[in-house]
């Protein structure tokens, strides 16, 4: 489903998405006026303006729809932060400290769900986004020797913003700045203040050699490049966050090879033979490191999950909703947790795929500005050849400048995949067939 960003507001999904708030919110009354009013409003403008409580169950029922997400249990305890009016590039910057403040709190030892919505993207308008994939993740460098220091998935995003005038500190955990483009102000790259950024050393309860490994992971994961779209309406600045569940720090940033790759360096520690692949030692490995991150979490305060407990709550959901009426569309390959899935009740089930709105994409151009740091281009169209007579109008339509600022950066990269969205992670095991009887 490529975003059309110039395309007016599709009335029809407008309504749906009125109907279904009117529905579960007796108090807002019979809905054909509102739908009347949005049609009305639509068809002198191209878009409408969400009431707040439009906005904020909107919102909710997007989170409610992701199907890769297992926390969908709380769904209804989002905060929704409306900040539509904020679109100065500065403003934005605050806004987004203020969300992680709001998201995370030291002091009260708690995390909560929030999200902070900006200003909608009107048809043909540009709009305001985050280049960054997360408010908070740590840069990567590549050594004289071609190993990375910090997070290899960040090595191209952390040189575009060095080349934009930003110095790391040149370690292992280097915050990286936030990327704010706006219609206004182009691009601009702020550095988080400490203070926003809660982070959790990690030590083990039994290896006390762990802690001197110097790892360390940030408490709130806030996805700050996914496009909410409610009743037709698209907001491509809406960034949310939930809090952890310890895999995804433990088995997977800390652990892949593509990443931080530390289970070769744990099972050495833990005095492993890691010469033949009999001794399990990649799954020991993985185990204490994950021991690590809910003990040190737990220690810090900052709330984390553990997939035994989070599966569990899973399948409630899956149970209440369904009670409900409503299915619960569900992506396999995600729900289950990368370590120990057998031993969870989310593997032993298959689950139904559908794309229901209000929910969160990512764009191929999101993408690809989170991975590049650097602004999306068209391919150039292939020159016509000198014999043929010029050919006017072409590329009209094209994507080329599309974003503004998009032409004045030394590097532009080219957009792999136009509308493709690579798929993150390869489904290990087929959601189809279903069991046939
Ligand atoms: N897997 C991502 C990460 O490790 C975070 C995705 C959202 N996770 C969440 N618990 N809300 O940073």
């Amino acid at each position: 489903m490529p975003w059309r960003p110039d395309a007016p507001v599709n009335t029809a999904e407008a309504a749906e998405f009125l109907r279904q708030v009117h529905a579960d919110n007796p108090g807002l009354g019979p809905v054909a006026h509102r739908i009347a009013e949005v049609e009305a409003e639509v068809a002198a403008t191209g878009t409408y303006t969400h009431t707040s409580t439009e906005l904020t169950y909107g919102a909710k029922l997007a989170w409610r729809n992701s199907s890769r997400c297992i926390g969908r249990l709380y769904w209804h305890s989002l905060v929704v932060r409306d900040c539509r009016h904020v679109t100065a590039a500065d403003e934005i910057f605050t806004e987004l400290v203020e969300h992680l403040r709001v998201a995370g709190d030291r002091n009260r030892r708690a995390i909560r769900p929030v999200i902070s919505i900006f200003g909608p993207a009107a048809p043909g308008r540009p709009f305001a986004r985050v280049w960054n994939e997360q408010l908070v993740r740590y840069a990567g460098y590549v050594r004289a020797d071609g190993t990375v220091l910090g997070d290899p998935r960040y090595v191209d995003f952390t040189t575009a913003v060095v080349e934009r005038g930003w110095r790391g500190k040149g370690e292992a955990f280097d915050v990286l700045p936030v990327v704010v483009q706006t219609p206004a102000d182009g691009v601009r790259v702020f550095e988080l203040p400490d203070a926003a950024v809660w982070e959790v050393p990690l030590v083990h309860p039994e290896l006390p050699w762990f802690a001197d490994l110097g790892l360390r992971w940030h408490a709130v994961p806030a996805i700050s490049n996914m496009r909410l779209t409610i009743g037709g309406v698209d907001y491509p600045l809406a960034p949310f966050n939930g809090w952890y569940l310890g895999t995804e720090i433990g088995a997977r940033n800390l652990a892949d090879p593509d990443r931080f790759n530390m289970v070769p360096i744990v099972a050495k520690a833990m005095g492993l033979d890691t010469s033949t692949e009999r001794s399990l030692w990649r799954d020991r490995a993985l185990v204490e490191l994950n021991r690590a991150v809910l003990w040190s979490f737990d220690r810090a305060g900052a709330r984390i999950s553990d997939h035994h407990t989070e599966s569990r709550h899973f399948i409630s959901h899956c149970t209440r909703e369904e009670r409900a009426g409503r299915p619960v569309p569900a992506d396999w390959t995600w729900i289950v947790p990368p370590i120990s899935g057998g031993a969870t009740p989310v593997f032993h089930r298959y689950y139904e795929e559908f794309d229901l709105r209000p929910n969160f994409y990512l764009d191929a151009e999101a993408a690809t500005l989170a991975s590049t740091g650097r602004p999306v281009l068209a391919r150039p169209a292939p020159r016509p050849s000198p014999r043929l007579p010029q050919q006017h109008g072409r590329g009209s339509h094209g994507p080329a400048n599309a974003h503004p600022g998009a032409h004045n950066h030394p590097q532009p990269a080219i957009c792999p995949n136009h509308g493709a969205v690579p798929t993150p992670r390869l489904p290990l095991r087929p959601a189809y067939p279903r069991t046939s009887v």
